[in-house]
Protein backbone atom coordinates (compact mmCIF):
# COMPACT_ATOMS: atom_id res chain seq x y z
CA UNK A 1 0.00 0.00 0.00
CA UNK A 2 1.97 3.04 -1.46
CA UNK A 3 0.23 6.13 0.16
CA UNK A 4 2.35 8.71 -1.96
CA UNK A 5 0.37 11.41 -2.56
CA UNK A 6 3.03 13.54 -4.42
CA UNK A 7 3.51 12.37 -7.59
CA UNK A 8 2.67 16.56 -8.84
CA UNK A 9 5.36 17.48 -6.29
CA UNK A 10 8.17 15.06 -7.13
CA UNK A 11 7.94 15.67 -11.17
CA UNK A 12 8.01 19.03 -10.47
CA UNK A 13 11.12 18.95 -8.45
CA UNK A 14 12.10 16.35 -10.86
CA UNK A 15 12.06 18.92 -13.10
CA UNK A 16 13.55 21.77 -11.06
CA UNK A 17 16.75 19.43 -10.48
CA UNK A 18 16.98 18.82 -14.11
CA UNK A 19 17.30 22.26 -15.12
CA UNK A 20 20.64 23.19 -13.94
CA UNK A 21 19.83 23.05 -10.42
CA UNK A 22 23.38 22.96 -8.67
CA UNK A 23 23.13 24.81 -5.61
CA UNK A 24 19.19 24.81 -5.56
CA UNK A 25 18.87 24.67 -2.22
CA UNK A 26 15.29 22.93 -1.05
CA UNK A 27 14.32 23.05 2.57
CA UNK A 28 14.09 18.50 4.10
CA UNK A 29 10.58 19.07 4.75
CA UNK A 30 9.53 19.88 1.10
CA UNK A 31 11.09 17.23 0.00
CA UNK A 32 10.34 14.73 1.90
CA UNK A 33 7.27 14.42 3.81
CA UNK A 34 5.19 12.35 0.93
CA UNK A 35 3.68 9.48 2.80
CA UNK A 36 0.28 9.40 4.84
CA UNK A 37 0.56 9.13 8.79
CA UNK A 38 -1.33 6.06 9.93
CA UNK A 39 -3.78 6.82 12.09
CA UNK A 40 -3.57 6.79 15.90
CA UNK A 41 -5.40 4.91 17.54
CA UNK A 42 -6.06 4.39 21.42
CA UNK A 43 -3.94 2.08 23.26
CA UNK A 44 -7.03 0.61 25.05
CA UNK A 45 -6.95 -1.30 28.50
CA UNK A 46 -5.65 -4.35 27.79
CA UNK A 47 -1.74 -3.88 26.94
CA UNK A 48 0.14 -6.98 29.33
CA UNK A 49 0.75 -5.22 32.96
CA UNK A 50 3.42 -8.01 32.49
CA UNK A 51 5.01 -8.81 29.59
CA UNK A 52 5.17 -12.66 29.04
CA UNK A 53 8.35 -14.71 29.49
CA UNK A 54 7.50 -15.89 25.62
CA UNK A 55 7.05 -12.69 23.94
CA UNK A 56 8.44 -13.67 20.69
CA UNK A 57 7.21 -13.26 17.05
CA UNK A 58 5.10 -16.80 17.51
CA UNK A 59 1.76 -16.48 19.35
CA UNK A 60 0.30 -19.37 18.41
CA UNK A 61 2.90 -21.24 20.06
CA UNK A 62 3.83 -20.82 24.11
CA UNK A 63 7.26 -22.08 25.42
CA UNK A 64 6.49 -24.98 27.28
CA UNK A 65 3.07 -25.99 26.13
CA UNK A 66 2.33 -28.58 23.99
CA UNK A 67 -0.39 -27.43 22.23
CA UNK A 68 -1.09 -24.13 20.33
CA UNK A 69 -3.25 -21.64 20.49
CA UNK A 70 -6.92 -22.11 19.70
CA UNK A 71 -8.19 -20.00 16.31
CA UNK A 72 -7.52 -19.83 12.71
CA UNK A 73 -3.53 -19.38 12.19
CA UNK A 74 -2.61 -16.13 9.87
CA UNK A 75 0.81 -14.47 9.34
CA UNK A 76 0.52 -10.72 9.70
CA UNK A 77 3.41 -9.03 8.31
CA UNK A 78 4.17 -5.63 6.66
CA UNK A 79 6.89 -2.74 6.68
CA UNK A 80 7.47 0.53 8.49
CA UNK A 81 8.52 3.48 6.99
CA UNK A 82 8.78 7.33 8.18
CA UNK A 83 6.59 9.49 6.62
CA UNK A 84 9.69 10.53 4.50
CA UNK A 85 10.11 6.75 3.06
CA UNK A 86 12.98 5.53 5.01
CA UNK A 87 12.32 1.75 6.32
CA UNK A 88 12.26 1.98 10.42
CA UNK A 89 15.85 -0.58 10.54
CA UNK A 90 15.77 -1.65 14.50
CA UNK A 91 12.27 -0.29 15.22
CA UNK A 92 10.52 -2.23 16.94
CA UNK A 93 6.51 -3.44 16.70
CA UNK A 94 4.40 -4.72 19.63
CA UNK A 95 1.07 -6.70 19.40
CA UNK A 96 -1.82 -7.69 21.13
CA UNK A 97 -4.66 -9.24 21.03
CA UNK A 98 -7.44 -11.12 22.47
CA UNK A 99 -7.83 -14.97 22.42
CA UNK A 100 -10.25 -17.26 19.87
CA UNK A 101 -12.90 -16.47 22.57
CA UNK A 102 -12.58 -12.98 23.26
CA UNK A 103 -10.38 -12.80 25.87
CA UNK A 104 -7.24 -11.08 27.15
CA UNK A 105 -4.58 -12.00 29.30
CA UNK A 106 -4.76 -9.41 31.53
CA UNK A 107 -6.43 -8.57 34.79
CA UNK A 108 -8.90 -6.50 33.07
CA UNK A 109 -10.57 -9.68 31.59
CA UNK A 110 -12.32 -10.54 34.31
CA UNK A 111 -13.25 -13.83 33.07
CA UNK A 112 -10.05 -15.17 33.74
CA UNK A 113 -10.18 -18.11 31.28
CA UNK A 114 -7.80 -16.70 28.21
CA UNK A 115 -6.55 -19.40 26.42
CA UNK A 116 -3.13 -20.45 28.67
CA UNK A 117 -1.94 -21.35 24.77
CA UNK A 118 -2.11 -18.47 22.86
CA UNK A 119 0.95 -15.71 24.06
CA UNK A 120 -1.25 -12.95 23.29
CA UNK A 121 1.65 -10.32 23.13
CA UNK A 122 4.43 -10.38 20.71
CA UNK A 123 7.09 -7.84 20.15
CA UNK A 124 9.43 -8.25 16.70
CA UNK A 125 12.47 -5.74 15.94
CA UNK A 126 12.46 -4.15 12.65
CA UNK A 127 15.14 -5.52 10.18
CA UNK A 128 17.04 -3.42 7.81
CA UNK A 129 14.35 -2.77 5.41
CA UNK A 130 11.98 -1.80 8.34
CA UNK A 131 9.96 -5.44 8.09
CA UNK A 132 8.19 -7.58 10.62
CA UNK A 133 6.49 -10.58 10.51
CA UNK A 134 4.13 -12.74 13.49
CA UNK A 135 2.80 -15.49 13.12
CA UNK A 136 -0.74 -15.23 15.24
CA UNK A 137 -4.54 -16.02 15.35
CA UNK A 138 -6.88 -13.98 13.49
CA UNK A 139 -8.60 -11.83 15.65
CA UNK A 140 -11.87 -12.32 16.46
CA UNK A 141 -14.99 -10.43 17.96
CA UNK A 142 -15.16 -9.39 21.42
CA UNK A 143 -18.48 -7.48 23.37
CA UNK A 144 -18.40 -3.84 22.00
CA UNK A 145 -15.27 -4.35 19.53
CA UNK A 146 -14.78 -5.57 15.94
CA UNK A 147 -12.43 -8.00 15.26
CA UNK A 148 -8.66 -5.73 15.66
CA UNK A 149 -4.95 -6.76 16.55
CA UNK A 150 -3.35 -3.79 18.92
CA UNK A 151 -0.01 -2.94 17.65
CA UNK A 152 2.71 -0.26 19.17
CA UNK A 153 5.31 1.03 16.77
CA UNK A 154 8.76 3.01 17.84
CA UNK A 155 11.94 3.50 17.01
CA UNK A 156 14.64 6.19 16.13
CA UNK A 157 13.83 9.13 14.94
CA UNK A 158 9.86 9.31 14.87
CA UNK A 159 7.31 9.65 16.62
CA UNK A 160 6.08 6.56 18.09
CA UNK A 161 2.64 4.78 17.26
CA UNK A 162 -0.52 3.01 19.25
CA UNK A 163 -2.69 2.42 16.79
CA UNK A 164 -5.41 -1.18 15.39
CA UNK A 165 -5.45 -3.18 12.46
CA UNK A 166 -9.26 -4.29 11.21
CA UNK A 167 -10.20 -7.15 8.98
CA UNK A 168 -11.26 -6.15 5.69
CA UNK A 169 -15.30 -6.65 4.85
CA UNK A 170 -15.85 -8.21 8.49
CA UNK A 171 -19.54 -6.87 9.18
CA UNK A 172 -19.42 -5.50 12.27
CA UNK A 173 -16.76 -3.10 11.43
CA UNK A 174 -19.53 -0.42 10.60
CA UNK A 175 -20.76 -0.50 14.02
CA UNK A 176 -17.37 0.15 15.60
CA UNK A 177 -17.23 3.35 17.33
CA UNK A 178 -13.27 3.21 17.22
CA UNK A 179 -12.85 2.22 13.73
CA UNK A 180 -15.47 4.90 12.95
CA UNK A 181 -13.63 7.54 14.85
CA UNK A 182 -11.40 7.69 12.17
CA UNK A 183 -13.79 9.56 9.52
CA UNK A 184 -11.03 9.80 6.49
CA UNK A 185 -11.96 6.59 4.27
CA UNK A 186 -8.51 6.26 2.87
CA UNK A 187 -7.24 6.85 6.69
CA UNK A 188 -9.52 3.73 8.21
CA UNK A 189 -8.53 1.63 4.59
CA UNK A 190 -4.36 2.45 5.87
CA UNK A 191 -5.67 0.44 9.01
CA UNK A 192 -7.95 -2.18 7.14
CA UNK A 193 -6.15 -5.74 6.27
CA UNK A 194 -7.41 -8.15 3.73
CA UNK A 195 -6.36 -11.75 4.60
CA UNK A 196 -5.50 -14.58 1.87
CA UNK A 197 -4.55 -17.90 1.75
CA UNK A 198 -0.69 -18.57 1.74
CA UNK A 199 -0.09 -21.94 0.43
CA UNK A 200 3.33 -20.49 0.45
CA UNK A 201 3.64 -20.28 4.13
CA UNK A 202 1.72 -23.65 5.48
CA UNK A 203 -1.31 -25.03 4.00
CA UNK A 204 -4.12 -23.57 6.58
CA UNK A 205 -2.63 -20.50 7.32
CA UNK A 206 -3.75 -16.79 5.82
CA UNK A 207 -1.82 -13.80 5.31
CA UNK A 208 -2.36 -9.84 5.64
CA UNK A 209 -0.27 -7.10 4.71
CA UNK A 210 0.00 -4.13 7.56
CA UNK A 211 2.15 -1.66 6.27
CA UNK A 212 2.72 1.27 8.79
CA UNK A 213 3.78 4.95 8.28
CA UNK A 214 5.38 7.03 11.22
CA UNK A 215 6.32 10.85 11.47
CA UNK A 216 9.84 11.81 12.32
CA UNK A 217 10.45 13.19 15.40
CA UNK A 218 12.69 15.64 14.39
FE1 LIG B 1 -8.76 -4.71 22.02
Amino acid sequence: MDRCVSFPRRRFLATALGAGAGGLWLPAPLLAATRALTPRQTEGPFYPVEIPADSDRNLVQVAGRPEPAAGDVVQVFGQVRDDSGRPLAGGQVEIWQCDAFGHYHHPGDRSGRADPNFQGFGRAVLDEEGRYAFRTIKPVPYPGRTPHIHFAVSGPGVVPLTTQMYLAGHPLNDRDFLYNAIRDPAARDSITVAFRAAPEIGPDIEAGRFDLVLGRSL
